[in-house]
């Protein structure tokens, strides 16, 4: 049925169920008025005749005549139908020509009965009885009849006209009716038509969504309600595409082609991933830094054969790179570039050592290590994160760019970036833990960190437990609004998607496919370390850094000893410790108690040769590392407090013989992944030393399904997934955006027109 037939039809019949009772409702009252009336009429039509026909009946002769006479005259003056008089023997005495027969005068002695209507053939009479009295004595009884024909036309006049009036109030009401549920159902089906297409589900400068809310205020509950279906529908829609793509560079080149179109990747981060540096004998060598940032973006850079931008830091880096600053890499199959940025002494001094690592980086740890801000580092920091913004903008070839922004060291990239390309789609990732609002709070320049930030488009984190303690942050000091239904914050009109996003390795390693098998790398390492072939070894890999817990770690080793002698001579701890940030004073005490604390426990337990502790301040590249990994019983990581920390992954995915047993700390992101690891708390000397003990025992037994699992969840959750989720997310946030920029640029006019 049309939607207009469907008011209509049932107006109609309601109108016409109400006429149908109304007719003989107005008809009966319309007749008893008329009667009231013809009731009226009668007594003043006797009263006025009452006395000249009491004269009259008075005159001994010729009474009849005059009587008759008198009555013919009010005949024609009142327009009466007939008269008549009934004297007081209740006999009709007088009456006009036309005087019904059945008007009997009995009828008219009864008091209660002194008017009434007459049903005759040719229609109804009114008959009214009034008494005729003389000086209080009543001679008879004056009859006025009136015809009520007219009456009865008239109440089927008034039948008719209340149908007519009906039938005019419902074509009325029916037309307004229909014209306004056809204009309001037009503007459900455009709102409805805005939400579908996610409209209200973007907020946007001019809120164009509280603009739509507003013309069509009863869509807000769908709105609500949508924005959580769809919200959910996405979660559902990427969790399966997720579990069913097989994670490799394949499946990120398909997203780029596919879902990105194409589209240009650039990636900005403080360290670059090869670095030139000249040797003393003049050769320029490459190298890879100890970067956990680093590892995971080269195999997605690669895959999408983008622009890399960072601090051109190596000492050789200027005589590698063309005019432009560019280098192809990697050397040995270049399939992307690194766009070098030259940065003074003063401003790395003030932007990297000042305001990143000494300012943020503890801040962001709490690893009990007090920040140090200062206003000169801080104007650094500004002016590099401006610089590599504009550096960006000069290097991007499209207008809307997937920028993928890393780190503390570009916190205020985003906003700059976004101010110079509006389009573009920027996914920032902080790969170091954020801590909760109070600790945040000392940094004299909050506000703008966090809005620098906010300019992203997507921002990740490693934990949900980061991510939570971002919106309290922004809640705390910032006027956003803060969604932890689809994890979103609006602010100054743009929206930034916050999301977990937990980082790890490529699967298969490219460093494991060069490793031998387990059993020479152990002879391997053994032998280079002047190691008997049974001596049980624990390995650590870390950058030198005080959040890592290597003093906590050697302690732990210290009172295994103690308590347990007869690892003695039996087991020994390589701990590898790349050089970093050796310009701080923080790194350079800590480079100092850590070779002082080994050399401590050494000389206690060392003997014959023995160490128990093996440490090696020096850089290694990743087949050194996996090396190491192989050749060892257990791996030890004891940060104190870590965004992820890839070595525990990197670890179980070189131990492809499902051995070795892996001490990880409660206080990394990749506890939350790697359960079935050894989790301890790198604080409590005790329980990490019986967790090394029981390594050292159980490492044949129970370990090797826990290996097998973890391998399985790294091989599942592997860095080409960390990097495609993203990139799906950037896909859609692109995707909705195109397909709304039509209905967009409308709102926009409307509302620069309003
Ligand atoms: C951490 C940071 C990275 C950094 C790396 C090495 O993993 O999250 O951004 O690159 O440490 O530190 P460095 O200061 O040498 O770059």
């Amino acid at each position: 049925m049309p939607l207009s037939l469907r008011f209509v039809v049932p107006l109609a019949l309601a109108l016409a169920a109400i006429a149908y009772a109304v007719v003989p409702l107005v008809d009966r009252l319309t007749f008893q008025w008329f009667v009231r009336d013809l009731d009226a009429r009668g007594a003043v039509i006797a009263k006025t005749a009452q006395e000249p026909l009491v004269e009259l009946l008075r005159e001994p002769r010729g009474a009849k005549v005059r009587v008759q006479r008198y009555f013919d005259r009010i005949l024609q003056g009142e327009r009466v139908y007939a008269l008549g008089y009934c004297d007081r023997a209740g006999k009709l005495a007088y009456a006009t020509a036309g005087f019904p027969a059945d008007a009997r005068c009995a009828q008219a002695a009864a008091p209660e009965e002194r008017n009434w209507v007459l049903q005759l053939a040719d229609g109804p009479l009114h008959v009214s009885s009034n008494p005729i009295a003389a000086d209080n004595v009543l001679l008879g009884t004056l009859m006025v009849v009136h015809d009520m024909s007219i009456a009865q036309r008239r109440s089927a006049e008034t039948r008719k006209y209340i149908l007519y009036l009906f039938a005019a109030i419902a074509t009325v009401v029916a037309l307004i009716t229909v014209i306004i549920a056809e204009i309001s159902w037009r503007g459900w089906v455009a709102g409805m038509r805005a939400l579908l297409k996610g409209e209200t589900l973007l907020r946007s400068p001019m809120g164009r969504a509280a603009a739509l809310a507003k013309t069509t205020p009863e869509l807000r509950p769908i709105a609500r309600d949508l924005q959580a279906l769809v919200h959910d529908l996405e979660t559902e829609r990427r969790a399966r595409d997720e579990s069913q793509t097989t994670w490799g560079p394949d499946a990120l080149r398909h997203i780029l082609r596919q879902d990105l179109k194409g589209d240009e990747v650039l990636i900005v981060s403080n360290r670059e991933p090869y670095i030139h540096t000249r040797r003393k004998d003049n050769v320029i060598e490459i190298q890879r830094p100890a970067s956990g940032l680093v590892t995971a973006l080269e195999p997605i850079v690669r895959a999408c054969s983008g622009t890399w931008i960072a601090h051109g830091a190596g000492n050789a880096d200027r005589d590698t790179v063309d005019r432009n600053d560019h280098v192809m890499v990697p050397p040995e199959h270049p399939s992307y570039r690194i766009r070098r940025v030259w940065l003074s002494k003063e401003e790395e001094q003030g932007y990297y050592f000042g305001f990143a690592n000494e300012g943020l980086w503890p801040l962001c740890h709490i690893a009990h290590t007090r920040p140090i801000f200062r206003a000169p580092d801080w104007e650094h920091y500004r002016n590099v994160n401006q610089r590599f913004a504009d550096i960006v903008a000069d290097e991007a070839r499209s207008e809307d760019p997937i920028i993928l922004v890393q780190d503390y060291h570009f916190a205020l990239l985003p906003r700059m970036v976004r101010e110079r390309l509006p389009r573009a789609t920027i996914i920032a990732f902080w790969h170091i833990p954020w801590p909760n609002p109070e600790a945040f709070g000392i940094l004299p320049w909050r506000e703008e960190i966090l809005e620098g930030m906010l300019g992203s488009s997507i921002l990740g984190f490693h934990t949900q437990f980061h991510c939570n303690n971002f919106f309290d942050t922004v809640d705390r000091f910032l006027e956003a609004r803060v969604d932890r239904e689809t994890f979103s914050i609006s602010h100054g009109g743009e929206t930034t998607e916050v999301r977990r996003y937990p980082i790890s390795i490529e699967w298969p390693p490219a460093a494991l496919q060069v490793q031998p098998p387990v059993a020479e790398c152990r002879s391997r390492v053994r032998e280079r370390l002047g190691l008997a072939p049974d001596v049980l070894l624990g390995v650590g890999v870390d950058r030198l850094d005080y959040t890592k817990g290597i003093l906590e770690r050697f302690m732990a080793i210290e009172r295994l000893l103690e308590l347990e002698p007869r690892w003695l001579g039996k087991f020994s701890f390589l701990q590898v410790a790349a050089p970093s940030r050796s310009e701080i004073d923080e790194y350079q005490n800590l480079d100092a108690r850590v070779r002082a604390l080994a050399e401590r426990i050494n000389a206690r337990f060392g003997k014959d040769g023995y160490l128990p502790i093996i440490l090696k301040i020096e850089h290694h590249d990743a087949a050194q590392v996996y090396e190491l990994y192989r050749a060892s019983e257990l791996c030890y990581v004891s940060s104190l407090h870590d965004g992820m920390n890839l070595v525990a992954k990197e670890y179980v995915a070189a131990r492809d013989d499902e051995q070795g047993v892996l001490i990880l700390s409660q206080f990394t992101g990749a506890a939350r992944e790697l359960a079935e690891a050894l989790i301890i708390n790198p604080y409590d000397i005790e329980q990490s030393a019986a967790a090394i003990q029981l390594a050292l025992r159980l490492r044949m037994l129970r370990m090797r399904a826990r290996m097998r699992s973890m391998r399985n969840l790294v091989q599942e959750f592997n860095v080409y997934r960390w990097a495609g989720r993203m990139l799906l997310d950037a896909a859609r946030m692109r995707h909705r955006r195109r397909v709304l920029a039509p209905a967009r640029a409308v709102a926009l006019r409307q509302a620069g027109g309003a």
